[in-house]
């Protein structure tokens, strides 16, 4: 039998690139991305793995126009901000980059990373998305983060004022989250919001430490209704991003019947 060909677009259409960085500083428990944790990164490899990638698949998908690039992960804000640049340089090489290209990077708020933001715009990149999580200090404890609530506060103030456009997400329906504190944390959102919040309901995926945790009863993620009433808030946010800032803003909201 023939083996299956990658589909691409037809000849006119747009093209989006979307380039994955599969490391990450530490696993988060709830997490079953392809991201890994590794301490020799070796970027000059990956860099000239990436471009030859973008050659190959240049050739199979013809000229096109790219209106979009999205580094994700993983952890894209790990990455040299020379390989962001040479990437974003090679896709606009082998297609035309439209002038207008929305050109994002995912990163994590730590400090460090943080630090980066400028070299990433000098890069190329024009729209940040930052994994916030929480706002609340025990919650990023509990879901593993390597950054506390003032450092996600201190890297979106940076990405307001590095990037013409950013988004954050946060992770809702953690165990005992009260409809009071989520509202508490949405309200603070609300202040910090760029253009796009994305708001993913915590899901309990098979492998990870935190489905181990669920079997053996020491984690407890809300059973619905109280899981359906976090999502009833969610719509009351949504009314309050259009009252409060005059704009209706994209939210992407997962809500996910929890694996028991
Ligand atoms: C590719 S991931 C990670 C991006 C970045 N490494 C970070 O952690 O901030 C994109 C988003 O998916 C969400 N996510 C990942 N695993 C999840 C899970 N099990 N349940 C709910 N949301 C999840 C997180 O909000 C995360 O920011
Ligand atoms: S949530 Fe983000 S930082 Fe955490 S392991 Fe997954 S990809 Fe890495």
């Amino acid at each position: 039998m023939a083996e299956a060909r990658p589909s691409y677009p037809e000849p006119n259409d747009g093209l989006a690139v979307y380039v994955h960085w599969p490391f990450c500083l530490a696993k988060c428990p709830y997490c079953d991305f392809n991201s890994h944790v590794r301490d020799d990164v070796d970027d000059l490899r990956w860099r000239r793995a990436l471009c030859a990638e973008i050659n190959h698949v240049a050739v199979e998908a013809g000229k096109r126009t790219v209106g979009s690039i999205f580094f994700g992960g993983g952890t894209p804000s790990l990455m040299a901000p020379e390989t962001v640049a040479a990437v974003i340089d090679q896709v606009g090489q082998v297609w035309n980059l439209a002038a207008d290209a929305e050109i994002t990077l995912e990163a994590n708020p730590t400090s460090v990373e943080a630090g980066r933001f400028a070299a990433y715009r000098a890069a190329g990149v024009n729209r940040l998305s930052l994994g916030v999580q929480s706002l609340d200090d025990a919650a990023l404890g509990f879901l593993g983060r390597q950054h506390s609530a003032g450092q996600a506060r201190a890297a979106l103030d940076i990405a307001r004022r590095t990037f013409p456009r950013f988004s954050f997400d946060l992770i809702y329906a953690r165990p005992d989250q009260s409809i009071a504190a989520w509202r508490r944390e949405l309200a603070d959102a609300l202040e910090l919001a760029g253009e796009h919040i994305s708001l993913y309901q915590l899901t309990i995926e098979k492998g990870t430490p935190f489905y181990a945790l669920m079997r053996e009863g020491a984690l407890k993620p809300p059973a619905e209704p109280a899981a359906a009433e976090l999502f009833t808030v969610v719509g009351l946010f949504n009314l309050l991003l259009f009252i409060e800032k005059g704009v209706f803003m994209s939210l992407s909201v997962e809500r996910e019947d929890l694996e028991q």
